[in-house]
């Protein structure tokens, strides 16, 4: 626990002039303390019990939503914190982040200008900065009960479980949504979806010795490929054979395409155009997105696309929504080699944040909840994609893990088809 008293402000003084936690000790003695915690997903209880008896302890109202799945073991305590001003517990304005983190989990350091740590940006340092506006504004009695509630879900990297079981449980439509995830303080204009296609090859298999008995299932899917032309897909991985003395009797390629239209009408396209090839199946593999477009406040922070989905698509009502937060996917590079490529790496560099970046997004979130609850701020539908999409699953032959896996995919990007 990190210390915030007066005599060691006082002592440290010329310290302090270069040390950026000082300058705003609630917000990043909240965010440590966060960090103190492994709340990697499917097991976030530490994280959700330092948190929610933190916003108990600044007097809102906590409810905590039991998130049960059917891919996480039964036995796991995981909840979702939805927390108000009194006792009104609809509200307006849900801002939103997830307390889950990636693995592997690794305790905070720091210096004078960052904070590094699992889950230092995403989202813990969002989380920080939505809590310490709001209870800024609630302490000035600018905000008050039913304008806004706090809504920070588990499962958010890798099951989309907590959005979901939270989604399904909401009886009402609250006016605007706004999520915390490494924006690097742009508005999220809206992300690309993302479709993965699986082409099995299937052979007769015969001994190496005389292959002519045979049909290589591996030249058979080498063949096929070529047939989707000069799409925006790109082959994934590739796998076939089983032993040196036989010819190949299976082959089987995944290939992805980063889609700006609903995934499923990439779909569509491919199985009608090459649907059709004897001894080759095509089907969807399981974690495709539908392009999703966020909302935005024109004039006002700068606004960038990004390149990953978020839970905001498993909202499949017609309201508003934003993504904005701080720290970036790729900190240290800040996106030089190109969208594709960071997300290749995200996974292990997501861990620094910025002290003065977070120092400002609290200025920012304070600036948006007024804003818009006082319509000075108005968002508008800036984008080319729809902002939510309808379920659309069709489940057949799937086992029943693949079934409940494909749903949760499905409702947290709002409506993927496998
Ligand atoms: C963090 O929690 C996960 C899930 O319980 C566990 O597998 C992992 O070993 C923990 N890591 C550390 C460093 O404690
Ligand atoms: C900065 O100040 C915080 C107190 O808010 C303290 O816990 C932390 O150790 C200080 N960091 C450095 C690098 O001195
Ligand atoms: C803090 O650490 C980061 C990297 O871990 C480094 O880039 C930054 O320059 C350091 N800041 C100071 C003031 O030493
Ligand atoms: C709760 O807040 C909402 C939104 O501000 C408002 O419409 C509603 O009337 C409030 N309900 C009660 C019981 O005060
Ligand atoms: C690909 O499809 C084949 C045939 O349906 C199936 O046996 C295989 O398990 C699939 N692979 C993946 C990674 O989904
Ligand atoms: C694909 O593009 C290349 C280079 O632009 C071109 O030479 C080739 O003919 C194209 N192939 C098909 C099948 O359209
Ligand atoms: C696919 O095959 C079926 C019958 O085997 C045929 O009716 C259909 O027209 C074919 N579709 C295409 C796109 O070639
Ligand atoms: C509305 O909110 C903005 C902050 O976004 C604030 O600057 C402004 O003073 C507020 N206006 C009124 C009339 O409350
Ligand atoms: C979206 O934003 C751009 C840049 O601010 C603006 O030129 C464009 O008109 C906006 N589009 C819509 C549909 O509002
Ligand atoms: C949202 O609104 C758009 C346009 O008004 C509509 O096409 C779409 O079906 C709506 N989505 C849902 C989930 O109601
Ligand atoms: C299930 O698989 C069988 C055999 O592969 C296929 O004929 C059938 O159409 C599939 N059913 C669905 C609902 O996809």
């Amino acid at each position: 626990m990190r210390s915030s008293t007066f005599s060691s402000v006082f002592l440290l003084a010329s310290v302090a002039a270069q040390n950026l936690s000082l300058q705003h000790p609630e917000l990043f003695s909240l965010h440590w303390r966060m960090l103190e915690q492994n709340s990697t997903s499917g097991f976030e209880t530490p994280t959700v019990d330092f948190l929610s008896g933190y916003l108990e302890d600044k007097g809102l109202t906590v409810e905590l939503q039991p998130v049960q799945s059917p891919i996480v073991a039964y036995n796991v305590r995981r909840q979702n914190i939805f927390a108000y001003i009194g006792s009104n517990r609809t509200c307006r304005l849900i801002l939103n982040s997830h307390t889950d983190v990636v693995p592997p989990y690794f305790p905070p350091t720091d210096n004078d200008t960052d904070v590094c740590g699992r889950g230092a940006n995403d989202a813990k340092g969002s989380i920080a900065c939505q809590v310490t506006a709001s209870l800024e504004l609630k302490d000035a009695g600018v905000i008050k009960e039913g304008d806004v509630c706090l809504m920070y879900d588990v499962g958010e990297e890798q099951y989309g479980d907590g959005m979901r079981t939270f989604v399904d449980s909401l009886t009402y439509t609250p006016e605007w949504i706004l999520t915390g995830e490494p924006t690097e303080s742009f508005q999220a204009t809206g992300h690309k979806g993302s479709i993965n296609i699986n082409v099995t090859a299937i052979g007769d298999t015969a001994h190496s010795s005389v292959p002519q008995y045979g049909r290589n299932a591996i030249l058979e899917l080498m063949n096929f490929i070529p047939s989707f032309g000069n799409t925006t897909l790109s082959l994934s991985s590739i796998r076939g054979g089983t032993i040196s003395n036989q010819v190949a009797d299976r082959a089987e390629a995944i290939v992805n395409s980063r889609v700006g239209v609903p995934a499923k009408e990439i779909w569509d396209i491919i199985t009608e155009q090459v649907g059709n090839v004897s001894n080759i199946i095509l089907s969807r593999v399981s974690a495709s997105s539908n392009p999703l477009a966020m909302d935005v406040i024109e004039g006002w922070l700068a606004k960038k696309i990004m390149p990953y989905g978020t839970d905001l698509g498993a909202w499949t009502i017609n309201n508003t929504k934003l993504l904005l937060g701080v720290g970036s996917m790729c900190l240290d590079e800040r996106f030089p080699q190109g969208k594709e490529k960071l997300l290749l790496v995200r996974r292990d560099i997501c861990y620094r944040a910025l002290c003065q970046e977070m120092i400002d997004m609290v200025v920012y979130y304070k600036e948006f909840v007024q804003g818009i609850l006082n319509g000075t701020l108005v968002p508008i539908h800036n984008g080319t994609f729809p902002s939510s999409y309808l379920l659309e699953t069709n489940t057949g032959n799937l086992t029943k893990r693949e079934i409940a896996m494909q749903d949760y995919e499905a409702r947290r990007y709002g409506g993927c088809m496998h």
